[in-house]
């Protein structure tokens, strides 16, 4: 391509002007199409000014290629016919098909053939000794790109369809006003040593293309958990909850689960559910814990109160003691009812939420992963019931776009009553459990010191879940991990809850 360029811009330096591009191909042993891609490019730049030349000419069809050589159909059966005639039958065998018929037409009008009906069977003789074929001489005349009187021009393409109009275009070329033997680049950027020689005066810049779409910024894409947290935040916000720190994925059990009131002896406190740090393997208890609320934790536990029987166990500080990675966020809420129930000027009703990550030791599969994020909501306050609980659930619920709820009881240490959340899915055409919920037990608020007529309604969800429904993604572990696609993260679509 760049050859042929600098051959045309050769020679049209030499003649100042090329007559047709058509005859400037031949000329390079170059297909027509393949000038006009270097004309184009040079006539964008503006160094050629190219004319259009159009042409036209009729071109034989590959029925009338055959005619060159074997004759016209009318001379094919002027010849099949000889000096004697010939039955109709049997010229149909000679000159079979539509050249048989048409040829037959044809030399009947010209009168070079005549019907004899007098001895009974039609015979077809000839009129005339010989022929001249001049639908032959035509179409060779054609085929060698020569003039053709227009009327039999026309008879030949319009009632005999043996020629076809063909049109195309050529170029006269002339230098243009940027014209020069070699394609000077236009810079793209103005540089210092532009300014510094003062070339910038002279320099042919590169137009802008500000039709061009703008390169892909490579970083800055958020995970859809990301995502749908920001929208389960906005909800929450909507609500008027709070968020609560969530920095802390290292808790003692006790806030985890003693505070809680989930006994020592609870399975979920094995090591096979839960991680234990070895080091350090303990919180000390006096260090944030005060003395008198966690007697009445021990005491909760081991002979209850506020209307409870309590485990009957001997409850142990050590085992309160020990470290783990948070098995839920419920864990930062028993922190923070504490706090609640003890701040300056007493307590005060409060909504808060968090949505972090928790850690179980879970063997993981295409739903489950050791570690994952809870989406938790409470609201503290006085003379709270099961009902509002249900309203604030259909109301954070419905806000996600999942308005058909159920409630199922079910049991949690710490709630009484709780009840598994199911929402009615359209698109699966099933109920599916979408969270947990309950009512703290006062074995976990009294302790506390929240007072008597306060009760705390509470709900928790996993954030994989609705992103992985959001998201369409069937495996946890296309969602979150060392196999996550980095590229899913780029490509996904923002997120809008409830629509
Ligand atoms: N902590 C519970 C869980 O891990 C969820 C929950 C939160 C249940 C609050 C009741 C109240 O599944």
């Amino acid at each position: 391509m760049a050859d042929l360029e600098s051959q045309l811009l050769q020679a049209l330096n030499e003649k100042e002007c090329i007559a047709d591009s058509g005859d400037f191909a031949k000329s390079q042993g170059v297909d027509h199409m393949a000038v006009v891609g270097v004309i184009r490019s040079l006539q964008a730049s503006e160094m050629i000014v190219a004319e259009d030349i159009d042409h036209f000419r009729y071109a034989l069809t590959e029925e009338s290629q055959t005619y060159l050589t074997a004759g016209s159909p009318e001379a094919q059966v002027f010849a099949a016919v000889g000096a004697d005639g010939i039955s109709l039958a049997e010229l149909k065998v000679k000159v079979p098909g539509e050249a048989g018929d048409v040829g037959f037409k044809q030399a009947m009008q010209q009168k070079w053939l005549a019907l004899d009906k007098s001895a009974g069977e039609p015979r077809v003789v000839r009129k005339v000794d010989s022929i001249v074929d001049s639908t032959q001489a035509l179409l060779a005349d054609i085929a060698a790109g020569k003039e053709v009187p227009k009327a039999d021009a026309e008879n030949l393409a319009k009632k005999r369809k043996l020629i076809k109009p063909e049109q195309w275009k050529t170029y006269k070329l002339s230098k243009g006003p940027k014209f020069a033997l070699e394609r000077k680049k236009p810079a793209t950027d103005l540089t210092f040593d532009m300014l510094a020689k003062g070339t910038w005066r002279t320099q042919e810049f590169k137009d802008y293309n500000f039709n061009a779409l703008g390169v892909l910024p490579a970083g800055g894409h958020l995970h859809p958990l990301l995502k749908v947290r920001t929208q389960f935040r906005k909800i929450f916000t909507q609500m008027g909850f709070e968020e609560m720190p969530t920095n802390q994925y290292v808790e003692s059990s006790f806030w985890n689960f003693d505070a809680l009131f989930q006994p020592q002896q609870h399975p979920a406190r094995d090591a096979h559910d839960t991680f234990f740090l070895t080091k350090p393997a303990a919180t000390p208890s006096d260090r944030g814990v005060p003395a008198d609320y966690l007697q009445r934790v021990q005491s909760v536990h081991e002979v209850g109160g506020y209307g409870s029987a309590g485990y009957g166990y001997s409850w142990k500080l050590a085992e309160a003691e020990k470290n783990l990675l948070r098995t839920h966020t419920t864990a930062v809420s028993s922190r923070m009812l504490y706090r609640l129930a003890n701040q300056p000027g007493g307590f005060k009703p409060a909504k808060y939420f968090s949505i972090d990550r928790v850690f179980r030791n879970e063997a993981v599969d295409r739903t489950h992963l050791a570690e994952f994020h809870q989406v938790e909501g409470l609201v503290c306050d006085r003379g709270l019931t099961l009902g509002d609980l249900i309203g604030v659930l259909q109301q954070f619920f419905s806000r996600l776009g999942l308005k058909k709820l159920r409630f199922k009881p079910a049991f949690n240490p710490y709630t009484e009553p709780s009840m598994e959340i199911f929402s009615y899915s359209e698109q699966l055409g099933k109920w599916m459990e979408v969270g947990n919920s309950g009512m703290f037990r006062p074995e976990m608020l009294r302790p506390m010191g929240l007072p008597e007529d306060v009760n705390v309604i509470a709900w928790g969800l996993s954030l994989e879940r609705p992103t992985m429904i959001l998201y369409g993604i069937d495996n946890i572990r296309d969602l979150f991990g060392h196999k996550v696609s980095l590229s899913m993260v780029r490509r996904n679509p923002i997120c809008r809850l409830g629509l």
